[in-house]
């Protein structure tokens, strides 16, 4: 029963059904996802678990266009929203500018963009100048260094009303739906209520409109750090080394190849 999705289609989810989102960096993955997922992000997670690189700060522009269109190349029905990465949307012109490079250089449907309030004009300049955005709020990967760290939000009063604020000037920025992550579930409903756009949840319970899970970790393949969110649906990682150690043991005893696997 897969329907590819459109703008108007998520929107009308809204109080119907539930969203998946999944990650996805390249083309072999994205293919295995495409017709299954409602939507697929390129995001710049990617930096860690493909780069390897301890943060998602490095992330360039080039490199996400690079996954963006691996990833279009083997999900041609799916929704595929790129994250743009840290630095490439800092004031408004900048972001409209690389934006729309993104738009020239890969088919992707939409970007996503983090930041609340204090970024809602940034997003607003991109939504009415023709780019789909969804937004991120909550925990924000991009400012770890900024922050000092990963923090689940929402844990005080203030910090509950300064994020239902953030949905809302996203939402009235012209967002199409909002990450948000990291966050009580408490605070998510109420995010959640606060706004007409589906709200999609990493770390935030199960009361927003939709999931989204990083790839390499709910398949088991990233496991440097694993955190409470995350339920992994296939130990990916001991299937790989497993599957290599059997190939390795067959080189070594000549097991491979076989009679059959020769010309
Ligand atoms: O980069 C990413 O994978 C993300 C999701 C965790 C929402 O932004
Ligand atoms: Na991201």
């Amino acid at each position: 029963d897969f329907e590819k999705m459109s703008i108007t289609k998520i929107l009308k989810t809204k109080n119907n059904k539930k969203l998946t989102m999944i990650t996805a960096y390249d083309a072999l993955f994205a293919n295995l996802f495409d017709e299954l997922a409602d939507m697929i992000l390129v995001g710049d997670s990617l930096n860690m678990s493909f780069a390897g690189k301890p943060d998602t700060l490095s992330a360039t522009l080039e490199q996400m266009i690079y996954h963006a269109n691996a990833v279009c190349a083997g999900a041609p029905k799916a929704f595929v929203i790129l994250d743009m990465p840290f630095g490439t949307y800092t004031n408004k012109d900048i972001a409209l500018k690389n934006a729309v490079k993104i738009y020239q250089e890969t088919n992707i449907a939409a970007v996503k963009v983090e930041g609340g309030e204090d970024r809602a004009d940034i997003v607003k300049h991109l939504t009415s100048n023709s780019i789909a955005v969804m937004g991120h709020i909550g925990l924000m990967p991009q400012y770890v260094r900024s922050e000092g760290g990963y923090k689940v939000r929402g844990k005080t009063k203030e910090d509950e009303e300064q994020l239902i604020r953030d949905a809302i000037a996203i939402e009235k920025a012209g967002a199409f739906a909002i990450v948000v992550e990291g966050v009580l579930s408490s605070v998510a409903k109420k995010i959640t209520d606060a706004v007409n756009v589906p709200v999609i949840g990493i770390g935030a319970g199960n009361v927003t409109d939709g999931q989204v899970l990083v790839w390499s970790d709910m398949l088991g393949f990233f496991n440097e750090f694993k955190p409470k969110f995350v339920r992994r649906y296939l130990d990916g990682a001991t299937l790989v080394k497993d599957a290599v150690l059997q190939y390795r043991n067959d080189v070594q005893t000549t097991q491979f190849p076989s009679k059959d696997e020769e010309y």
